[in-house]
């Protein structure tokens, strides 16, 4: 044991231990100026919509200064807001109109790589070879003869060469910096005490103006291994990191003397803040290492995303979260969707491999039928929503949006597609902007009709105002859900595995409530009399078809 799991582990009551977390992302959600990208004022204008629903809390994706080469993850003014989302002033009154709610808003810190328009990186590319500026990202000189061989073998993320060759201010080819993203996304070097200051006042900077805590982007690649040794993933692998043990930029031991520091600094704020972790790590026991006592507060839990809708895997990847992260005393957290992956509606009902990252179109193999994909995203959603803990919803699953499959080429716009030219379609198909209305310029989107994505016609009879009071709808299914769990204290309960349903069954009791989920075809009976509070589709003659799951009175 280390020093940090020898901190007394004493889970209290803060409110991140139990709470349904909504993703927003901000160019996708509601779009107040009509550019055909969303803002803040539209996040404001739907704050009644969000506190219908019943969610606990909202994450918002970068709405910071940013060249948007990476839709906002490529920042280049940490403390101010990017024109295309609005202002400061639009910041704070959005934050006081979820504040106002009950809503707790949790912002985007991307402190693994800047945008290349950032100051300190322009700064770099005028400065010479070993100078302070440089110094605070990845130079390194090339290999070979001249220079023009790249430092190391890596590969970025997004598909191509993660290493960029910089032309001198004398007009000669020169050094080389590490990008593990797009080449407008340099690295920081993080072992630089400049870096570590300049995000504590980051940090600071949205504290004190309110915010209740950050999602770290990709928290698990900040510190590299010590030489820069050569690596080649394994291509079956998830690009950020998902089966592999052993990367020389993922999760290095380095990365947890910063968050310990963070923890130290969000501590000094009151009202719980907390600090959320994507680190794509292949288990839950390695992720638990993120959220040791005096670490971060939660991470998301990406082994559950990626986990088919299989009872006997389903079960296995709850035992192991809720020990892993209990043992350290973080609550487990749970997610379907978010902006990087394929929307669950469409995930869960692939037939073929599908590498997270990599997104699906037209040409995709194994593409999912529509239908069954809806029923199992009820389903999947009814049974995460019953687990203890914590949960992260994405904007538009609460509609049941699919994957958008049919992007036209000219219209996608993830790096991904342009790195790999076109060979991976990337993740535009789960970020197209939400229908909030069967009608009128998209689909309530905005008033003018633009989009930055085009939006499917099919969304028509998804939107909102479609399943606003339809009992049966998705919309419906997702506010019931909510309100019950909030009712039965689903997320502070105990979770008491139930047998005798079968092999096809995810079946657990949690408080008063015993909740069976079908992952098979075969019907199940349910106990005689049984008292339904929650049923992710029809029941047949008081038996749960395949791809349903119910909540049952215990
Ligand atoms: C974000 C992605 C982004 C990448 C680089 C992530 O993991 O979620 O959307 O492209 O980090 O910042």
């Amino acid at each position: 044991m280390n020093a940090s799991t020898d901190v007394a582990v004493t889970p209290g009551s803060e409110w991140w231990r139990t709470a349904v977390i909504y993703q927003i992302y901000p160019r996708s959600f509601a779009d107040a100026s009509g550019d055909g990208i969303g803002d803040l004022p539209g996040i404001t204008s739907r704050m009644d919509d969000l506190a219908d629903l019943g969610i606990d809390a909202i994450w918002l994706s970068p709405f910071q200064k940013s060249p948007q080469k990476d839709a906002g993850y490529d920042v280049s003014d940490y403390c101010d807001v990017d024109p295309l989302f609005g202002t400061l002033d639009d910041f704070d009154a959005m934050l006081a109109a979820a504040h106002g709610r009950g809503i707790r808003v949790i912002v985007d810190l991307v402190p693994n790589h800047s945008s290349d328009q950032h100051e300190w990186f322009q700064q770099a590319l005028a400065a010479a070879p070993g100078s302070r500026e440089r110094a605070r990202y990845m130079f390194r000189d090339g290999k070979g003869e001249n220079g023009d061989v790249p430092p190391n073998n890596w590969d970025s993320v997004f598909g191509g060469p993660a290493w960029t060759r910089v032309t001198e201010t004398d007009g000669t080819p020169g050094q080389w910096y590490l990008h593990l993203f797009d080449s407008s996304q340099p690295d920081f070097d993080w072992t630089n005490e400049e870096v570590r200051e300049e995000f504590r006042r980051v940090l600071r900077f949205w504290l004190d103006r309110g915010v209740d805590g950050f999602r770290v982007d990709v928290a698990h690649g900040m510190i590299k291994a010590d030489g820069l040794p050569d690596y080649s993933p394994d291509p079956e692998a998830g690009s950020m990191g998902g089966e592999e043990a052993d990367v020389p930029y993922w999760g290095q031991e380095g990365v947890h003397e910063i968050y310990r520091d963070w923890h130290t600094l969000v501590a000094e704020y009151d009202g719980d803040r907390a600090l959320c972790a994507e680190a794509w790590l292949p288990t839950p026991e390695k992720t638990a290492l993120w959220v040791r006592p005096d670490e971060m507060h939660q991470a998301f839990n990406f082994a559950y995303l990626e986990t088919k809708w299989d009872a006997a895997a389903l079960r296995a990847v709850v035992d192991d979260s809720l020990a892993a992260y209990g043992a350290v005393g973080a609550p487990s957290t749970w997610v379907l969707s978010n902006h990087d992956v394929v929307r669950h509606a469409s995930r869960l009902a692939l037939t073929a491999e599908n590498p997270q990252g990599h997104g699906i179109g037209p040409d995709s193999p194994g593409q999912p039928d529509a239908v069954v994909g809806l029923a199992r995203a009820r389903a999947a959603t009814t049974l995460m929503l019953a687990l203890p803990g914590s949960s992260y919803l994405y904007q538009g699953e609460e509609l049941g949006l699919p994957e958008v499959v049919h992007i036209p080429g000219e219209a996608r716009q993830d790096p991904t597609w342009f790195r790999t030219n076109g060979e991976r379609y990337g993740r535009d198909g789960c970020r197209v902007p939400i229908p909030w209305t069967a009608d009128g310029a998209a689909y309530g989107f905005n008033t003018t009709g633009e989009s930055w994505l085009p939006q499917p016609a099919e969304w028509a009879q998804l939107a909102r105002s479609a399943q606003q009071d339809d009992p049966t709808s998705t919309l419906s299914l997702y506010r019931a859900i909510l309100a019950a769990r909030k009712q039965h204290a689903l997320g502070a309960g105990t979770l008491e595995w139930v047998e005798g349903f079968g092999e096809d069954a995810v079946a657990f009791r949690n408080g008063d409530v015993t909740v069976v989920a079908n992952t098979g075809t075969q019907p199940i009976a349910l106990p005689e009399g049984s008292t339904v509070l929650i049923a992710s589709g029809p029941l047949e003659d008081g038996a749960l078809p395949g791809d349903t799951t119910v909540w049952i009175a215990s």
